[in-house]
C-alpha cells in the first residue's frame, strides 16, 4: 500500500520511531484487520503514489487522496471516508490576501500532483511552484518565497498551528473534496473488502475515534 508520509495528520513519519503514523495509517490497519489481510506500507512521493497505483505496482494507496473523475479513469476508489477541501495559507503579517479571490497574479506554493496544484493553476496569472512535499511549500511561504500555499485544510491548519506567529489561513474552504482509498484497476475485490470493513468501522465509531486522535487539534 503506497503512501506519501509527508502529509500530517493523515500520514507522517514519526521522528522518534521512524514509523509511518497518522489517521490514514490507523484507518487502513483497521480495515486490513477487519478484512483479514496483511498490509505493508511503502513511502514514496505523492506523484509516484498515484502513478504506482494506476500502473498496479501497488495494490492500493491511502494518502489523503481526493476522489476525482480524472483519477477514476486510471484507478478504483473506495467509498469516501472524510471530507477535506482546499484553503489558502499566507504569512500572518499579510493584509493584502484575504481569500482565494486575492490570488490573481500571485506566486503560489503547492505539493506536486495534488488537487491544490490543480486549483492554483486554475487562478488567472498565477505562478505555481510545485514542491515534492508540502512542508517545503510552507517553509518557503514563511521565508517569503511564495505569496500563498494552497492545500487541504486539515493539513494547512496543522502547519498554521505549529507556527501561528508566522502563518494564517484566509477565506473559506473553497472546494468540496472527499478522500478515498485508491485501488489498482485489476483488484475490484479489494474495493469491496475495503468498503465492507469501512462501513463496519463507521458503525463501531472507530472513524470518530481516529478523528479525535488525529484531527481534534483543529
Ligand atoms: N487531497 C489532495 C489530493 O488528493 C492532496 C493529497 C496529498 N497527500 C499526501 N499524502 N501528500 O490531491
Amino acid at each position: 500500500v503506497a503512501t506519501d508520509a509527508t502529509w500530517p495528520p493523515f500520514e507522517i513519519v514519526d521522528e522518534a520511531t521512524k514509523e509511518i503514523v497518522g489517521y490514514d495509517i490507523d484507518l487502513f490497519k483497521a480495515i486490513a484487520e477487519k478484512a483479514g489481510f496483511e498490509v505493508e506500507f511503502v513511502n514514496l512521493p505523492f506523484d509516484s503514489v498515484l502513478a504506482g497505483v494506476s500502473t498496479c505496482q501497488y495494490d492500493a494507496a491511502i494518502s489523503a487522496i481526493t476522489i476525482t473523475e480524472e483519477r477514476k479513469a486510471s484507478m478504483l476508489f473506495s467509498d469516501p471516508y472524510i471530507n477535506a477541501g482546499q484553503i489558502v495559507t499566507v504569512q500572518s503579517s499579510n493584509t493584502e490576501i484575504n481569500s482565494k479571490d486575492d490570488l490573481v497574479g500571485k506566486t503560489i506554493g503547492v505539493q506536486l500532483a495534488t488537487t491544490g496544484e490543480i486549483e492554483a493553476k486554475a487562478i488567472a496569472d498565477t505562478t505555481v511552484k510545485p514542491y515534492d512535499s508540502v512542508d517545503l511549500a510552507f517553509l518557503d511561504l514563511q521565508n517569503g518565497q511564495v505569496d500563498a500555499v494552497i492545500a487541504d485544510y486539515p493539513t494547512a491548519f496543522g502547519f498554521v498551528q505549529k507556527s501561528p506567529d508566522k502563518l494564517k489561513t484566509v477565506g473559506d474552504v473553497f472546494t468540496d473534496e472527499s478522500y478515498g482509498i485508491a485501488v489498482c484497476n485489476t483488484k475490484p475485490e479489494l474495493v469491496d473488502m475495503s468498503n465492507t470493513a469501512l462501513k463496519a468501522l463507521v458503525d463501531e465509531g472507530k472513524l470518530a475515534e481516529f478523528e479525535v486522535v488525529w484531527l481534534s487539534g483543529e
